[in-house]
């Protein structure tokens, strides 16, 4: 049986007038988490602001008993994957055609947050390209 739990929203204000400038939305059920979307207002990029608030996000899930965090990119997204890989997330999988406007591949990454004994292993083995 899953234990369900809320999903986890991030939100970051600017220091200057409380507007929002960036965001981080994921959940997690059991001992698997899911980014689901990461953003950061184009002015306030490339301060560090979308790899502080991954981090936080880690840390939350591994609060929750996460193992492993997994995620979506675009494969032409080079700023996210630069932010997920500095954060250790590795390529497991492609997802082929799966966004659409326009059709692109998305690269599935995965970061173990907490490595039993073999975990690496059958994580990696579990994928299949679908
Ligand atoms: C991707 C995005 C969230 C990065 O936000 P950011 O606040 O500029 O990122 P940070 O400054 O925290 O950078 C974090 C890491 O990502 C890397 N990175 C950021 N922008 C990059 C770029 N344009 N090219 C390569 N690497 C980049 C940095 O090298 C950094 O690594 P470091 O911590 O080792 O120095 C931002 O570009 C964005 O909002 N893009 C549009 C939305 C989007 O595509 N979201 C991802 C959906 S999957």
């Amino acid at each position: 049986m899953f234990q369900v739990r809320p999903a986890i929203f991030l939100v970051a204000e600017s220091p200057s007038d409380s507007s929002i400038a960036g965001y981080v939305v994921a959940f997690s059920v059991d001992e698997d988490g899911e980014i689901l979307n990461v953003a950061v207002e184009s002015r306030s990029r490339g301060k560090g602001l979308a790899g502080q608030m991954l981090d936080a996000t880690l840390i939350e899930m591994a609060a929750r008993g996460v193992r492993t965090a997994f995620l979506e990119v675009r494969e032409s997204n080079v700023a996210a994957r630069g932010l997920y890989g500095s954060r250790g997330f590795i390529e497991i999988g492609r997802r082929r055609a799966y966004y659409c406007r326009p059709v692109e591949d998305a690269l599935v990454m995965r970061r173990v947050l907490r490595v039993a004994d073999g975990e690496e292993e059958r994580s990696a083995s579990g994928f299949a390209d679908r």
